[in-house]
């Protein structure tokens, strides 16, 4: 049965083109990197960046974060003008995050969690959603138990990371836990960790129960990913623009494409083109020449030319 392939949020990845590429790479929801509620509700510029949308981007969902009940709640009343849902981050393991207690650190004290996704809920007059991880590893994992309580708020679906804040990235994703949730809760669950392609996609569903996916490293310089795991899994007999077969034809459109998405919405960011030039080239057969011509080219434009002849040579 298919069920809906999310783009995971990711800092420093999924910028607006990023996440517009993905989604005509096969994504069916996109959501932004989580936002700090303290630089929102105190309007500084760079925190309103990170939440750019476009009307492709339907539905738009921007991702917060934050320890301080305030602040989330002034940055909800402020965003549901423009979101039609909004998320609330509870899975950031960076310690720059949970040392204010907020991301992930959160869940180690559940009753002020609570009281945030309540408030945020009351102040919203948008669906709120929210991503978890397990637990932080130091206490017992309380997902399982935190789910129910959420879902009583009235939080309208839950992504859960099958880690917890203590592993960060290490150790693999518990899918078992995962299903634990989905058996817990009448309201979605998405289901994120370690898919990479089709065939962990499927076991991913055979195991959670999981009402969608969502995909995060996996889809770094290979948003085709989504596109993929439709097809082979046989949910869309749609063809992609790219040939199948071809690594560098495929990547090749992908980096095309997210070059015209960037001039057509944010405009050619330097920092965002490198972050994907150099994940776009990865693996790929002599790709040091890439990461030379990376180096090379400081203007952006110039960086996407030469990207885009390196990844055209191959063909
Ligand atoms: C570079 C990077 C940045 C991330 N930034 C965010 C973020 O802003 N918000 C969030 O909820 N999760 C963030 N995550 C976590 C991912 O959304 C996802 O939960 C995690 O990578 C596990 O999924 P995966 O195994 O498919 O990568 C980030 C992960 C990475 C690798």
């Amino acid at each position: 049965m298919p069920v809906p392939l999310f783009l995971a949020p990711m800092a420093g990845v999924t910028d607006l083109p990023f996440r517009l590429l993905a989604r005509e790479c096969g994504a069916d929801l996109t959501i932004t990197e989580f936002t700090s509620s303290a630089g929102l509700s105190r309007d500084q510029a760079n925190s309103w960046m990170k939440l750019e949308s476009d009307p492709r981007e339907t539905p738009f969902i921007p991702q917060i974060f934050g320890g301080n009940k305030a602040e989330m709640v002034a940055s909800v009343e402020m965003l549901q003008e423009r979101a039609d849902i909004i998320d609330l981050n509870f899975g950031c393991p960076a310690p720059g995050i949970t040392k204010n207690c907020a991301g992930a650190a959160l869940m180690g004290e559940p009753d002020h969690l609570i009281e945030i996704v309540s408030a945020c809920i009351e102040a919203s007059n948008v669906p709120i959603t929210a991503k978890l991880r397990m637990g932080t590893g130091y206490i017992e994992n309380n997902i399982v138990k935190l789910a129910p309580q959420l879902e009583e708020l009235g939080v309208m679906r839950l992504c859960v990371h099958g880690r917890t804040l203590k592993q960060r990235y290490t150790g693999g994703a518990d899918w078992k836990t995962i299903a634990d949730v989905a058996e817990a809760v009448e309201i979605p669950v998405i289901a994120n960790g370690d898919i990479i392609d089709a065939a962990s996609a499927q076991a991913c569903l055979d195991e959670t129960g999981a009402a969608g996916l969502m995909i995060g490293r996996g889809a770094i310089g290979r948003p085709m990913i989504f596109n993929e795991i439709k097809t082979q899994l046989g949910w869309s007999k749609k063809e992609s623009p790219w040939k199948e077969d071809d690594i560098f034809a495929s990547r090749l459109w992908c980096w095309n494409r997210y070059i015209e998405l960037s001039q057509e919405t944010t405009g050619l960011q330097h920092k965002w083109l490198k972050r994907h030039a150099l994940a776009f080239t990865k693996g790929l057969p002599g790709s040091k020449a890439a990461r030379t011509e990376m180096a090379r080219n400081n203007d952006a434009a110039t960086m996407a030319e030469a990207i885009k002849n390196w990844l055209s040579q191959k063909l």
